[in-house]
Parts: structure tokens; sequence; C-alpha cells
């Protein structure tokens, strides 16, 4: 299968830092389809040599085993092409138009990886020069809007130029072998099934921590924040995959399906839950990994003053027949005490206890998303006899531990990469649909209006730390606490 995949914002921070080092992986693999071409779009005035020679120059901030060698890179470079483009210009559209019909490749794929101002701007210029042909499928980055409003007003343009089916919106969670594993766990094995519903599970804790501040991307977020940034997108997926019901078949729709009821049944905000069931942070000056580090409202590009949160723990419900009553608990911050994406799984205390000291004792299931990709089932076991000389027997907590790195080599498909071939395949199976995308937009907003009429704003938390302490209050309401201080 030949292809032509263009690249908007093709000298952009995404181009150079995630898409051209998942394509050379892949070429690296071999799974790129042989023949094929990826032509990098941007404003800037290049040759095509002058683009291999940035690219290559990027290449060096990639780690270690994931670099090219000259030699590789040589071969890789062959691929790649240039375009100058101006997305407001027409004509630099039929200019791109000539390029592609040079080729008349079986596939053409347009990545828009450009600023999101641009996502419609672009789509009905293709669609003006004709270049949203039955074998195009467009590729759109997150974030896809900044409310439900602008969300629908992005799928309207984009659904007038091409067909659902030919729309990949790309959720790079999904793309996670981790969350590959999450289905598999889940879908693939028949143990954990009678036991995933509110009479056997009595929580679930979803976390995504990084470490790393707003770095470069200040400008960005102070217009974004962490519920646009991970909320409304990354860790609601998530909560999909843990709480939908299995799907018909592995089909794309089966599974969108089954998502989108999940968001669907999601507990309407009230004003007393929207105050006591969502805590908003930001973060302080602090030290992270032993170093000393700025507040957020330092950064470059953010104002002192600044409102945006950059942490965010919520409580929620899927209003179901199997999780009716469990709480489903969100948090994700940045410049916390680690970079850590898990999943828990409490399941309920024993309903009657024979041993001494195991009277409240829950087993825990832990889905290690990153840095480590694994399973952890914390079981209870008798450890050292009754050598304590207490009478009966005392039980100690044990884990069984499956690590999928060491499992299956550390040197597997990251996440681009497979969402990449995705889309050269035209698998839609890990790409959101828009009724998902809205639904998720819909449930975010009452908690963005809210925030808006809050003129206290975020609680602050130094950096290194596990963010406001209201959030922890806020878990432990209910009688729970966060994994790190049980
Ligand atoms: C992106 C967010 O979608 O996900 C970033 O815009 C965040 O702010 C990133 O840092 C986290 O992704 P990962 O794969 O490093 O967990």
């Amino acid at each position: 299968m030949s292809f032509d995949l263009v690249l908007f914002g093709g000298t952009g921070d995404l181009a150079w830092r995630k898409l051209m080092p998942a394509l050379f992986q892949a070429f690296r693999h071999g799974t790129l389809p042989a023949e094929g071409r990826i032509t990098g779009v941007a404003r800037d005035d290049m040759s095509h040599e002058q683009y291999r020679t940035l690219i290559q120059s990027r290449f060096n901030s990639v780690e270690g085993a994931k670099r090219p060698s000259d030699e590789e890179f040589q071969r890789f470079a062959a691929l790649l092409h240039y375009v100058r483009l101006d997305a407001s210009k027409a004509e630099d559209f039929q200019r791109l138009r000539n390029h592609l019909e040079e080729r008349n490749a079986d596939t053409v794929v347009m990545y828009v990886a450009t600023a999101p101002g641009l996502f419609t701007t672009v789509c009905e210029q293709l669609a003006t020069a004709g270049l949203n042909t039955p074998k195009t499928r467009i590729v759109l980055e997150k974030p896809l809007g900044h409310d439900l409003a602008s969300n629908r007003a992005i799928n309207q343009t984009v659904r007038k130029a091409f067909n659902e089916n030919q729309i990949f919106r790309i959720d790079h969670y999904l793309g996670k072998p981790s969350v590959q594993n999450l289905f598999a766990l889940r879908f693939g094995n028949a143990l954990f099934e009678p036991m995933w519903r509110r009479e056997h599970i009595a929580n679930i804790q979803i976390t995504i921590s990084e470490d790393l501040g707003v770095e470069k991307r200040g400008a960005f977020y102070e217009n974004t924040g962490a519920l646009r940034d991970m909320v409304q997108n990354h860790a609601l997926q998530l909560l999909c995959a843990v709480g939908m019901e299995p799907p018909i078949n592995a089909h794309a729709d089966a599974i969108r399906d089954e998502k989108l009821k999940v968001l669907r049944s999601l507990k309407p905000w009230t004003s007393e839950t929207l105050t006591h069931h969502v805590v908003r942070g930001q973060y302080s000056a602090g030290a992270v990994g032993g170093t000393a580090v700025p507040g957020y409202r330092a950064e470059f590009g953010v104002d002192p003053q600044s409102h945006t949160e950059t942490f965010v723990a919520l409580r929620t419900e899927i209003a179901n027949w199997r999780w009716a009553g469990v709480p489903f608990y969100i948090r994700t911050g940045k410049r916390l005490a680690g970079r850590d994406a898990h999943i828990e799984v409490n399941f309920r205390p024993m309903p009657h206890a024979i041993f001494a000291n195991t009277g409240n004792t829950a087993n825990r299931l832990v889905i290690n998303l990153q840095p480590k990709d694994g399973l952890e089932l914390h079981l209870m076991a008798e450890g050292q006899g009754t050598r304590s000389g207490s009478a009966g027997q005392t039980l100690v907590p044990v884990q069984l531990d499956l690590d999928f790195d060491k499992r299956f080599g550390a040197e597997r498909v990251g996440a681009y990469e497979r969402l990449l071939l995705d889309v050269l395949d035209g698998r839609l199976n890990l790409f959101v649909r828009s009724d998902e995308q809205e639904a998720a937009w819909r449930w975010v907003e009452p908690i963005l209006n809210h925030w808006k009429n809050d003129t206290v704003g975020p609680r602050l938390y130094a950096a290194g730390t596990w963010g406001p302490s209201a959030s922890s209050a806020m878990i432990a309401r209910d009688g729970f606490c966060w994994s790190e201080e049980c």
C-alpha cells in the first residue's frame, strides 16, 4: 500500500517530539508500509533537504536507543518532503494538491498537528482544494475545542468535509500499551468480570500524576488548565475503559458505543457536588527530586495572578446497574510527587473475619500505566507462622506483581507509533468518536462554569507534593484514602 502522510505543523513541537520519532520507530521496526512519503507542511520557506536536516537535528534530543544512526536516518530521510503552506491561502493548498498528485498514493493522511485555532481553516481549505477524497483520512490532535460549543463547531466543520469514518481524533492515552492491557485484562479474561461491579468493588481511583511543570507551554496552558488538558480526555477515557460494559465485538463502533454509554451515565453535577466533589489546585514553589522549582505563576508565559488549575481531584459515579453508588475518583496534576499513572480497584472488605487482624482487609488490584506497565494484586497471606505468640494466625499483606515490560520486553510499540499505524490501516478502535467527545465536554462544562464564578481560585500546593490537602479530605469524607496515604 502506498501512502502520503501530510503533517500540518511539520516544524512544530508535536511533530518533532512525538510524531517523527514514532514514524522513525515504525520505519525501523519494518511496520511502516514500504511505499510511503511523509510531507511536513509549515509556513517557513524551506527545501526538502533543509527539512531533512532540521528533523535530523531534532532527533538529537531523542533518548539513546531510539535515536537513529546516521545511516538509518539517511534511509528514513528519503521519505521526508516539505511543502511551504500558509493555511489561509487557497493557492498554497493547490500547491499541496500538485505535490500529492505527482504520486497518487493509495492512502492520504492529513495529520493536523497545528494550533487548534487552525483546525477548521485547514479542513475548509482541504475541501475547497478537493483534497477531501474518499481515500483521505484526517487526524486531529487534542484539544478539540475549549468547551462543548467550540467542540461541536469544529466537529461540524470537519464533518462537512469528511465522513465520520475518515476522522481520527487522537487521544494518545488510548495508544499506550498499558491501556491496551486494561482492555485485555477486562475482556480477554473471565476471571475478573464477575467481580467487576458494585457488589464487590468499594471504589475506583484513577491517578495521572506528572512531576514536570508546564515547561515552555505556559501560554497554551493558561487558557487550558488540567481539567481541559487531562480530565476531559485522557482521564475520562481511562474511566470508560474501566467502567464500560463488555462490547459485543472488537470493532470500533462496538467499543465506542459502550464508552459513550459510560459518559452519558456519569452523574450530573449539582451545586452541592460541584462544591464538595471537585478540588482544583495550582502549584507553588517547591522541590521536585531534590531540585527547587518555581511556582506556576512564575513560569514563562503565565499571568502572575493566574487562576488556572494545574491539579484536579474529583469524585463521580456511573449511574447504572453495574456501578450505582460506587465512587470513582480522578486525580491529575503537574509538579506532583512523581510521574505515576495508575488505576486502583479497591474491593470490598471481607464479610466475616476468622483470622486475627484481618477485620477490614480488602483486596486491591492496581493497574500500573506508567512509568511501570503492569498489574499488582494485593492479597493477604500467612507470613511468619505464629511466632508472635498471639492466639490464632496473623496474616500479612503480599502482592502478585506482573511487570509487562519485563514479560514482553521494554521495546514495545509506543502510543504514537501504534496510533499512526492504525491510521494508515484505517482502524478506528483507538480513536474518539465525535459523540464521545461531546458527551465528555458536556460533563466537564458545569465544572468550568462553576469555577468561572468562584473568585477564590485554585488552592495552592507545594511543587513535589500530592496536591492540596482538600483532595485527601474529599476522599476521606467517604472513608477512603489515596493509595500513598493508606
Ligand atoms: C498531553 C497534555 O495530552 O498529555 C500534557 O497536553 C501532558 O500536558 C501529556 O503532559 C501527558 O502525557 P504522557 O503520555 O506523558 O502521560
